[in-house]
Formats: C-alpha cells, sequence, structure tokens
C-alpha cells in the first residue's frame, strides 16, 4: 500500500467518539479523511474544524461535520501532514499553502499527531524551502527583511500570478542552506518581521509522528 495511505489511515485510529478534531490539509492526511468518512458513516460522531478551504470541501463531501472556534474552546486531536520532519518532531509545514490554519489548529489542539511518509524525515531541516506567509502590502520590504537571517527567498506563483492563501496572503518561500541549529529561535525572528503573518516551522507542537513506510510499514515516533 502506498506509504503515505499508511500512515493516513493510522491516524484515524487514534479518534475517538465526541471528540472535536483539527482536520489537515494534503495527500497524506487526506487518507486519515476517508478513512474518517467510512467511521462515520459506521456512527462515530466527531466534529472537526479544517485547516483549508481544500479540507473544508473535502469534509463536507465525506460526511465529516465542521464546526469552529466560536464553539470550540481546545480540540482534542489535530491531524496533519508535514513536508519535513526531523528526529526532535520540529516540522516544516506550507508547502500546500495552508500553514496559517494549519498552525492555529494545532495550536489549539491538546493533541497534534503528524502523518507523512519517510522521505520526509531529515537531519537537518530546511532542505525545503520554508514557507512564510505575508501581507500582500509591502511584501518586497518583507521579502528583504527575511533575507537579512540568511536564505533566499521566491515569492510563490501560480499560474503565471502570485500565489494567495486562504487568508488572502501571499506566500514567500525561504531557502535555507540548512536550519541546523535553532529552529526555536529562527521561527520567533521571522514572527516578528512586520508583514509576516506565520511561518512553516512547527517547533514543539507535535506529539506524535506516524511514519509510512516504503517496505509498508508504519513506524510512530515521540
Ligand atoms: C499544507 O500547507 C502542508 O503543510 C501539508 O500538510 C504538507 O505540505 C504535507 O502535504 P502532503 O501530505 O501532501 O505531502
Amino acid at each position: 500500500m502506498d506509504a503515505k495511505r499508511l500512515a493516513g489511515e493510522r491516524a484515524a485510529d487514534y479518534v475517538e467518539d465526541g471528540m472535536a478534531v483539527g482536520l489537515g490539509t494534503g495527500s497524506t492526511v487526506y487518507w486519515t479523511l476517508m478513512k474518517l468518512g467510512e467511521r462515520i458513516k459506521d456512527g462515530l460522531h466527531i466534529k472537526g474544524i479544517a485547516t483549508s478551504k481544500a479540507t473544508e470541501k473535502l469534509a463536507a463531501e465525506l460526511g465529516i461535520p465542521l464546526t469552529d472556534f466560536a464553539e470550540v474552546e481546545q480540540l482534542d486531536l489535530a491531524i496533519d501532514g508535514a513536508d519535513e520532519f526531523d528526529a526532535r518532531l520540529q516540522l516544516i509545514k506550507g508547502g500546500g499553502g495552508a500553514l496559517l490554519r494549519e498552525k492555529l489548529v494545532a495550536a489549539n489542539a491538546k493533541r497534534f499527531i503528524v502523518v507523512a511518509d519517510d522521505s520526509k524525515a531529515v537531519t537537518n531541516l530546511g532542505k525545503f524551502p520554508l514557507p512564510v506567509e505575508v501581507v500582500q502590502f509591502g511584501w518586497e520590504a518583507t521579502r528583504r527583511q527575511l533575507e537579512k537571517l540568511g536564505c533566499s527567498t521566491q515569492l510563490r506563483m501560480k499560474e503565471q500570478a502570485p500565489f494567495i492563501s486562504d487568508n488572502g496572503n501571499y506566500i514567500i518561500d525561504c531557502q535555507f542552506e540548512a536550519i541546523t541549529d535553532d529552529a526555536v529561535k529562527l521561527n520567533e525572528q521571522m514572527n516578528r518581521i512586520p508583514g509576516v503573518v506565520e511561518n512553516g516551522l512547527f517547533v514543539n507542537m507535535a506529539d506524535l509522528v506516524i511514519v509510512g513506510g516504503r517496505d509498508g510499514v508504519v513506524t510512530e515516533q515521540r
């Protein structure tokens, strides 16, 4: 079976009746959502908060009831994919551009489970360009400030126009040689730059990474 599918489906086992669940975005958590859709047909009762418009749409198609933070104070669990994870369970996320809602949802969950195939495991974060969501106004200035942190940058494009996030912002992808020492510090430095809304470093957030191996074996890293 596909490694992403193995990881994604396993995560659905952690969802219990009555839970409020953060629903991630991407092709790995897709399999979690499919499994949850099946379990709901068999009588599971949950409510979800989606991390993107794409996941909102998929949840509606699968019959997963959605709610919001007006109704839910804290999610029991959030499940989401990642673009990279290291041995400390630090992540880079945002390859699909959903990082802001993903971070907000994970930060307001009691437990955060990451699903990934084994190609996402890295020794040092940073080979995958770090996505940073920025407001459109003055993005060129924000970009220059980001470059002072030691990266080269690229404004994310889609069909020859800037990519627009679900929140109406731009994404600047920041390529570091490697984020070797202090992801905690870099996360803070980035978010202090005026114009930065959020960045794709998820540090001290994940409780568990479920890894689908291309050999068909699923492992769990805590
Ligand atoms: C979406 O913005 C991302 O953070 C995804 O969660 C991440 O890119 C993982 O996606 P895949 O599971 O599709 O690889």
